[in-house]
């Protein structure tokens, strides 16, 4: 563009230089000749010259104009054209995808058939909710789509997969893989795998998190850069589904599923129409109730892989009675079965509930199956179903909804697009439907989640929906597995689990309380009734030298973990412990408060507390009790190498404590607010702030 600009620019200079020249020249054959027709004669000519020269001008400003636009022009073509480098990668994907159908059909599955595998890694529930409706809207494409925890599925399955395969994941912890992935991923990573390995898998990945943590889909994210460093090719970009999204997960995964179907209806065009919504598909399992059956009883709940058996033999409120937040403190013995399990300070006991009796016998009553709970019934997966192995293959629809499914949770969207089928009733069918359909979830929001209904409350709104027997596993959710930080050491009481339990219980505009399905089933557990109990590694870590002091920010049932802290560090002998304890009322539920103090005396631990509702006025959180002992933190932090750990409930207390200790830093190193974040994140990456917060 400057280069035109330039030429113009010269051209016109000249051409003015020129009209003035001859100007001038004019000017001065007029001095020498006065007056004389040859005179007035060159100055008409000149005048005429003159208009010329204007005429000129104007044209060489209008080139000038035309020139800039087909320079703007220009630019937006090399735009573009940059637009198209960058997106080369990408299309050399869809060229890639596009020629699998011309390649050895066996990359697209030999026998031409249409075949998917979904994997799933999920802590509560979301991605596997998430991957049985990416089966159904497969099945509806005529694919015939398996579904399957990622450490479920048999490895080399998927090294020597000749069917796409479409990964969902969600992240817990601190960026981290949900549990029933974890072995799969550490498998990934092994340095051993050719870097070819996967080279001719097709593959789609779609995450789910919550933007509002740190490591955003951090899972996800990893998942597919090694799957392509596996040599793997990506049939579209990731999916990053996400919590703060208005819609939630399906705000990202509605969108990302369409881009999906696109790609893999390019590479395996549609034999048939795309099956409507109004047909219900297939059940994935064969339930049936066995013939002249007789009213059977199965109460032993079988032991899932890596579980152990502990009997309950505590309970003790550790709150005062008149405290509006019941607080317990469970203790659980371990059967003494040979091995015990390893669990170190940090861990979890990870427990799954069961639905309690009055709950079970309210929901067999509305769906009709009161006479039947008890019939024996038969289950078998069928070989695209994701079966729990755990389940027995003959048992009881009570059995079942006492120790599976879930009938108190909140229901999510597929419970409403299953359910849609099974109303007999015009009305219910189009809400039914409405919950199910994109735009309906505003609605979905406001009349389930914001109030927290639940299973059971939503059927007793649509007494004209009845689900066969044979979809139980379609409609109703699974009961997830409940996580709680242990407050005891192994090393110190090997055979007992502590556990630092506050029981759920709060008001929303229905009209019963609401409760927390795992807290309400501890809280009502008999003495001596048994569990079975999972151990799951925690994300905090205590230092691995002992001299190294620890800050702890534990309010409320945070402080559930630095009980165990506590308790191993004092039979180590390290003595430089630090904690930062909250809550409402000294007098009311200061937990743990005895064993705190004696630690105290002993001299084993500097506590600092914030009692936010004993003085009036302002209230005291444990961030102001940081503050105020600014020095000491940044004594601690700065001179003598401390670790940080902030453990409790993930609203707002988590960014408010960072924000304490970014404010220490800024002060006590007179450094900018920048520099001080900073200087926190890097305590984070060397692992020397670190945080296990949860809703
Ligand atoms: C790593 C980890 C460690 C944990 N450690 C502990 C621990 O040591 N102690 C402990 O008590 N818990 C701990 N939890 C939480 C625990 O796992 C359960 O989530 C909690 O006990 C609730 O389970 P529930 O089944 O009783 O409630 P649910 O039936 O699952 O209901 C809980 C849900 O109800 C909603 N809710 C709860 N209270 C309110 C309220 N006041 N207002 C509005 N909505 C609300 C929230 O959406 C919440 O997610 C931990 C969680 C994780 C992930
Ligand atoms: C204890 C806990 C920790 C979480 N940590 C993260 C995180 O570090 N990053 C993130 O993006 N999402 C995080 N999330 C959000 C979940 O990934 C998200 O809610 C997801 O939908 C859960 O899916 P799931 O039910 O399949 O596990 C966390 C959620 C919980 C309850």
């Amino acid at each position: 563009m400057s280069h035109k600009h330039t030429a113009v620019e010269e051209a016109r200079s000249d051409i003015r230089e020129h009209a003035q020249a001859t100007v001038s020249d004019l000017g001065s054959l007029a001095q020498e000749v006065s007056g004389g027709n040859e005179l007035r004669d060159m100055l008409i000519r000149a005048a005429k010259q003159t208009a010329t020269l204007d005429a000129s001008i104007k044209e060489a400003q209008q080139s000038l104009t035309v020139s800039q636009s087909a320079a703007v022009r220009l630019a937006l073509r090399v735009d573009n054209i940059n637009e198209q480098w960058k997106s080369l990668p990408k299309t050399i994907d869809v060229v890639k995808v596009a020629s699998a159908d011309i390649l050895p059909l066996g990359m697209a599955g030999s026998d031409g058939d249409r075949r998917l595998l979904v994997l799933y890694g999920s802590q509560t529930g979301y991605a596997q909710d998430s991957a049985h409706r990416i089966a159904r809207q497969g099945w509806r494409r005529h694919f015939s789509v398996r579904v399957q925890a990622m450490d479920q599925v048999d490895k080399t399955e998927v090294f020597t997969a000749t069917c796409p395969v479409i990964f969902v994941c969600s992240t817990t912890g601190q960026g981290e893989e949900p549990d029933n992935m974890k072995r799969f991923w550490r498998f990934l990573l092994r340095k051993s795998i050719p870097h070819d390995a996967l080279d001719g898998l097709s593959f789609a990945v779609f995450g789910l998190g919550d933007s509002s943590y740190q490591r955003f889909n951090f899972p996800a994210k990893r998942l597919f850069r090694r799957l392509q460093q596996l040599g793997a090719s990506p049939i579209i970009a990731r999916g990053d589904g996400d919590d703060q999204h208005y819609l939630g997960i399906d705000g990202a995964l509605d969108p990302w599923l369409e881009k999906l179907w696109d790609a893999l209806l390019l590479r395996y065009p549609l034999p048939e129409p795309i099956v409507p919504d109004s047909v219900v598909p297939d059940p994935s399992f064969d339930v049936a109730f066995i013939s002249n059956g007789h009213p059977a009883s199965f109460d032993r709940v079988p032991e899932p892989e890596g579980s152990f058996s502990a009997r309950l033999v505590a309970a003790d409120r550790l709150t005062a009675r008149d405290h509006f937040q019941d607080v317990r403190h469970f203790q659980f013995e371990l059967d003494d079965q040979g091995s015990l399990p390893e669990w170190g300070p940090g861990d979890c006991a990870v427990l799954r509930p069961e639905s309690l009796a009055p709950d079970v016998n309210r929901f067999l009553e509305r769906m009709g199956w009161t006479e039947s709970a008890d019939l024996p019934l038969s289950i078998s997966a069928r070989d695209t179903s994701d079966f729990p192995c755990w389940i027995p293959a003959c048992t009881t629809l009570r059995w079942l909804f006492t120790h599976y499914f879930d009938v108190m949770a909140v229901p999510r969207r597929s419970f409403f697009e299953m359910l849609y089928y099974f109303s007999e009733y015009e009305n219910e069918k189009e809400r039914l439907h409405e919950f199910s359909s994109t735009e309906g979830q505003d609605e979905l929001q406001t009349y389930c989640m914001r109030p927290r209904r639940t299973i059971l409350e939503v059927l007793d709104d649509l007494p004209h929906s009845r689900v066969p027997v044979e979809y139980i596993f379609d409609v109703f959710p699974p009961i997830a597995e409940r996580s709680f930080s242990i407050s005891s050491a192994s090393a110190v009481t090997p055979t007992l689990v502590d556990l630092t339990v506050a029981i759920v219980n709060y008001n929303t505009i229905m009209q019963a309380p609401r409760v927390g399905v795992c807290t309400k089933w501890l809280a009502q557990m008999p003495l001596t009734h048994n569990v079975q109990l999972r151990f799951a590694k925690g994300t905090m870590r205590l230092p691995i030298d002992n001299s190294t002091p620890i800050i702890m920010v534990g309010p409320g049932t945070g402080i559930a973990a630095f009980m165990s802290f506590m308790y191993k560090r004092c039979s180590d002998g390290a003595n430089a412990n630090y904690l930062f304890f909250g809550c409402r009322n000294e007098s009311k539920d200061f937990l743990y408060q005895k064993q705190l103090e004696k630690w105290v005396a002993e001299g084993s631990l500097h506590l600092f507390c914030a009692f936010s509702r004993d003085q009036e006025g302002q209230k005291v959180y444990v961030q102001q009790r940081i503050r105020e002992h600014g020095d000491l933190v940044w004594a601690l932090i700065n001179d003598l190498g401390a670790t940080i750990f902030v453990s409790g409930n993930a609203n707002r207390m988590p960014d408010d404590v960072r924000q304490a200790f970014i404010d220490v830093v800024k002060s006590h190193a007179d450094i900018d607010e920048d520099a001080a974040s900073l200087y926190i994140q890097s305590m984070v990456k060397s692992r020397r702030y670190q945080e296990e917060c949860w809703y």
